[in-house]
């Protein structure tokens, strides 16, 4: 598959992707860790207890592929789908510049590969002047391009980042502008202009948003974005970008916007341990605040510090329910209930794959909404992936170069 796209193919994946996304909207919306069961539980019952059957293990070895999983009926058939409408190629690579080694000094191990990687698969055919690292923490992006020519500037509004930027880039030669600087407010859009190639890796929601509406309107010739977070974001409900995502039927809540981001790269055993535990004992107390509450409904209970999990679980449920204003909890069978809390992890974290399904069809969605965008304002567009999901799931790079008028004739 090509990684260049028309905007006749863009519409096109995104229809088919609307379409698949608002067709099964029982099955991802609603989330198992709220629901003690989901409407479509009654509709499909053999795949629910099929699901409901399976270990936390089989859910852990599922999670990051569940499209393999031999499930009942309707999951292969929806599996099949899902892959065949997000399929999304490797962006050619060039081979990356003998990286100066003194570069990934303090950059962690994951991150310095993402930048490479990001760097490799990025091309445009006019060569850039000057680079804009967009949400640049610590500029090691923008360092990694400069380092093929062109100035740099990176902005960043986090002082202590900007300051350690400055300092890494004296220290490795590096001439660049580490500005400290909301790209949220209006003076931002004097950072931008045409000869100007803004680029950003896992900017979250309405930052990268930002980013391409000021590229527009600055009109910048080329960026290149790899967007995260898209739950992060000011208002409650998604607003769609693209006229045809404007006309799209599918209304999509915060909630919605981090179906896409709920893949966990595989985390260390211990980690892995402590986060099982503290969704195991949300749940146990999920099931006792109902009783205490005479309400069979979700209650949602703050994040909380790790230490809480060290407390026993009779006194992790007291202090939650006495934070939460509840009722004091009477005497009773801890262990069991604990255990209850454990038996619903399995059953959720396997009811959650056929929610992963939708993940990257609806991430699709949103990365094709930001590429009709500028498709719209005159871009042409290349999308694929720039790594491989192990070194992160967020891996989708949008590539957008304007389009001379001259081209097109
Ligand atoms: C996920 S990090 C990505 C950093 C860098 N691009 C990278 O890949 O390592 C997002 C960065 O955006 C910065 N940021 C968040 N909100 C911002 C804002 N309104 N203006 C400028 N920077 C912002 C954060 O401080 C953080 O450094």
């Amino acid at each position: 598959m090509p990684t260049s796209f028309s905007y006749a193919q863009l519409a096109e994946r995104f229809r088919q992707l609307d379409e698949f996304l608002l067709q099964h909207q029982a099955l991802w919306r609603p989330r198992p860790f709220t629901h003690l069961h989901l409407p479509w539980e009654a509709e499909l019952p053999e795949l629910a207890s099929w699901l409901r059957g399976r270990s936390l293990e089989d859910a852990e070895a599922a999670h990051n592929q569940p499209a393999q999983l031999q499930a009942p009926a309707p999951f292969p058939q929806l599996a099949a789908q899902a892959t065949a409408l997000s399929c999304m190629d490797e962006l050619p690579t060039s081979s990356p510049l003998a990286p100066d080694a003194r570069q990934s000094v303090d950059v962690p191990g994951r991150k310095w590969q993402q930048i490479q990687a990001f760097g490799a698969a990025l091309r445009f055919s006019e060569t850039p002047q000057h680079w804009l690292d967009w949400c640049a923490g610590k500029g090691h992006l923008g360092r990694q391009l400069a380092s093929r020519g062109g100035g740099l500037t990176c902005l960043e509004w986090d002082k202590a980042l900007v300051t350690a930027g400055t300092q890494l880039s004296q220290k490795l030669g590096v001439v660049a502008t580490h500005c400290q600087q909301d790209v949220m407010t209006d003076s931002v859009s004097s950072q931008l202009d045409p000869t100007m190639t803004p680029v950003a890796l896992h900017a979250c929601g309405d930052l990268h948003v930002r980013l391409i509406d000021l590229s527009i309107a600055q009109h910048c010739r080329q960026l290149a974005l790899a967007p995260c977070c898209y739950n992060r974001i000011q208002s409650d409900r998604y607003l769609p970008l693209s006229s045809l995502a404007r006309q799209s039927a599918l209304e999509l809540t915060r909630d919605d916007l981090g179906l896409p981001l709920s893949e966990t790269v595989t985390a260390g055993a211990r980690e892995r341990r402590q986060r099982d535990q503290s969704m195991a004992w949300r749940l146990g107390f999920d099931l006792l605040q109902r009783e205490l509450r005479g309400s069979d409904r979700y209650l949602p209970t703050p994040s909380l510090p790790n230490s809480w999990l060290k407390k026993s679980f009779a006194h992790y449920c007291r202090d939650l329910a006495a934070l939460k204003e509840l009722p004091e909890p009477p005497q009773q069978d801890w262990e069991a209930l604990e255990k209850r809390g454990w038996q619903r992890l399995a059953e959720v974290r396997n009811l959650e794959l056929l929610r992963g399904l939708f993940r990257r069809p609806l991430e699709i969605w949103l990365l094709l909404d930001r590429a009709l965008l500028l498709a719209e304002n005159g871009y042409t567009i290349r999308l694929g992936t720039f790594c491989p999901a192990e070194l992160t799931p967020r891996n989708l790079m949008l590539i957008a170069e304007f389009e001379h008028p001259s081209a097109s004739t």
